[in-house]
């Protein structure tokens, strides 16, 4: 695998009593789409919470290019790379499209970078560009997904974690979001995703991670893990139930 552009190494994770994160350990290499699989509750928006730093581990080690950055700030993991994109989208919904986009890129001074990155989130979400000037609570919830990935981009990210990208999109806006998570990959973005829609995951997928109630219980390259009898059981059997 290559190196590791994202590590956790024994991390405990609690919210008061309830140990959430039990001795977890991931490593995201440069360069890859990983995917994390899991059940309800098991803590897979945990995970994402502590890498921004929302949650912040009781013991272990996040690491982010080498570095602990257990002590950081969101904000300041944002500027050093990590972009988010976590659950309900959270974009501003009294601000406008291009505010949205704007604010994604609020850790940098505007200058030629920002309308560079402006014209490729446009170039990748051709329907974002065409409703900039929409206030986004009026979106639907497919445009607001693409705008909240476009917002991540604007911060020019070497990592973006999302929580789960496809919730809530009808199968045609879930299949063009994976399909831009893979140009956003292929152009030099590591990913790090909560999916619940395993197989489309996994079909883009480098590697996955299977969280049980707070325990790593199985990883490994996707491709073996979309044979795995618990993996299709669990995941896949129960996504192909919910489809038909
Ligand atoms: N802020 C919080 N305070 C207390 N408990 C919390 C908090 N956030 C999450 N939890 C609990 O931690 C556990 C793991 O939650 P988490 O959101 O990480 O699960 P998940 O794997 O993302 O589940 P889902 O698939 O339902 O989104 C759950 O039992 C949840 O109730
Ligand atoms: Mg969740």
């Amino acid at each position: 695998m290559a190196d590791a552009l994202l590590e956790f190494r024994g991390v405990n994770t609690y919210y008061g009593d309830l140990h959430v994160l039990k001795n977890v350990d991931y490593s995201i290499g440069r360069g890859e789409i990983v995917c994390l699989l899991g059940g309800n509750a098991s803590g897979k928006s945990t995970t994402m919470k502590t890498i921004m730093g929302v949650v912040r581990p009781q013991s272990g080690q996040v690491l982010y290019d080498g570095q602990e950055i257990a002590d950081l700030a969101t904000s300041e993991r944002v500027k050093r790379g990590i972009a988010p994109v976590l659950e309900a989208r959270r974009l501003f919904p009294r601000m406008t499209v291009y505010e949205n986009l704007e604010i994604g890129a609020y850790t940098r001074k505007k200058g030629p970078e920002f309308d560079q990155d402006l014209e490729r989130v446009y170039q990748l979400f051709p329907r974002v560009k065409e409703r900039r000037t929409q206030i986004s609570g009026t979106l639907s919830g497919g445009e607001q997904q693409m705008v909240a990935i476009g917002r991540a981009l604007m911060s020019r990210p070497k990592l973006i974690c999302m929580d789960e990208p496809s919730m809530g999109l009808s199968p045609l806006f879930v299949e063009q979001v994976f399909d831009i998570i893979q140009e956003i990959n292929k152009q030099g973005v590591t990913i790090f995703m909560v999916e619940q829609n395993a197989s489309m995951a996994l079909s883009i997928a480098h590697r996955a991670y299977v969280l049980q109630t707070g325990v790593v219980v199985l990883s490994g390259p996707a491709a073996e893990m979309k044979e795995n009898e618990m993996i299709k059981q669990a995941y896949l059997g129960e996504m192909q139930v919910e489809a038909a």
